[in-house]
């Protein structure tokens, strides 16, 4: 272990690869004679009471130390130059220390897309310095049980966590997304934050970044949960019948532009990446980062083409199939 929990995380989710994706055992059927040419395919999508230009997101990480001032500096030139939103990792890592330089990513005059994020185990308060600080257009509000439970210095205490989500939706002037940290959010879950007045939630599902894995390497323990939660589009494929009235982001395990289309196919409206771009920004310059950003979003139109599909909406038309694990568990 490093002295810094965030630093931890970023090494070890670069370390791990997920043995499962659930978006492999996706197959998409495609359009041999399509009604639109490829400058028609609109890549525009709607969700937290903003329209954005592209449906895919850098999603949470990091936050609160000098690494995480580093990467979320090139993260934030990266989105503002690509045009896509920026949502920084948790704020809580910025609460007793609001001059945290690493959550000082909104430059005077600068376009950037940016969303924050807090933990549900902090009350509605901390919500609001993170508003103050950073003027984000919504608020993520996550919800982590299992990494809470591995993590020695965790939570322990969860039952009070609705009663914060209501405070929450009562008292934070921007919308809010409920977010899963990749265990994938349960229908019930979703059903309740709705009755609650959540409209908008990122599923966050396995098969990408496993905070079980992350923990469990830090405490060198119990890594028989390292596979804990349901893959992400297991996860979107049981809340598909919520998705008329609550907004559904996918993100875990979403790793190019193949893997965005069957999202939003799965009813996803938005897109997030986390692990996929972190590799990028340490691997790459931040221009080689912008080219392949650019390139995947040429990309999204021209799988949209093939799938004749002229906007976001009508992926939601384009019929699949489902191999494996994903087959068998939801038979037709
Ligand atoms: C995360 N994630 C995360 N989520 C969150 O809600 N708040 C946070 O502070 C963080 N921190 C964080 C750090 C690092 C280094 C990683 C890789 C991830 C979880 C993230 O937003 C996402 O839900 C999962 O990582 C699954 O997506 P990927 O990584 O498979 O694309």
């Amino acid at each position: 272990m490093t002295n810094n929990r965030k630093d931890d995380h970023i090494r070890h989710a670069l370390a791990y690869q997920s043995p499962y994706n659930s978006f492999d055992d996706v197959e998409l059927i495609h359009c041999s004679l399509p009604d639109y040419d490829l400058a028609e395919i609109d890549l525009s999508t709607h969700f937290a009471g903003h329209d954005f230009a592209y449906p895919f997101y850098i999603n949470a990480m990091t936050g609160g130390s000098e690494k995480a001032r580093i990467i979320n500096e090139k993260l934030a030139q990266i989105a503002e130059t690509c045009g896509i939103l920026l949502v920084t990792g948790s704020y809580s890592a910025a609460l007793n220390n609001p001059s945290d330089a690493s959550f000082k990513l909104k430059k005077e005059n600068s376009d950037l897309l940016l969303a924050t994020n807090i933990g549900l185990d902090k009350p509605y308060q901390a919500g609001l310095q993170a508003l103050e600080a950073l003027q984000p257009i919504f608020l993520q509000v996550h919800v982590n049980v299992m990494q809470e439970l591995l993590m020695p210095e965790g939570e322990r205490q969860f039952s009070h966590w609705k009663n914060h989500l209501a405070e929450y939706v009562k008292n934070i002037p921007v919308p809010i997304v409920l977010k899963e940290v990749g265990f994938g959010m349960d229908v019930k879950t979703i059903q309740q934050a709705y009755d609650l007045g959540i409209k908008t939630v990122d599923i966050s599902g396995r098969g990408g970044t496993s905070f079980a894995y992350i923990e469990n390497q830090r405490s060198q323990r119990r890594h028989y949960l390292d596979q804990w939660g349901q893959s992400t589009v297991q996860a979107l494929l049981n809340a598909h019948d919520l998705s008329d009235k609550v907004e559904l982001l996918a993100s875990g395990g979403i790793r190019h532009p193949l893997d965005m289309i069957k999202a939003l196919v799965l009813g996803a409206k938005g897109v997030g990446l986390s692990r996929p771009i972190l590799e990028l920004v340490e691997t790459k310059d931040v221009a080689e980062v912008i080219e392949i950003i650019q390139q995947w979003q040429d990309d999204l139109k021209r799988i949209m083409c093939a799938l004749n599909c002229r906007t976001i909406e009508d992926l939601k038309t384009v019929n699949y199939l489902l191999y494996g694990k994903l087959a068998s568990a939801n038979p037709n």
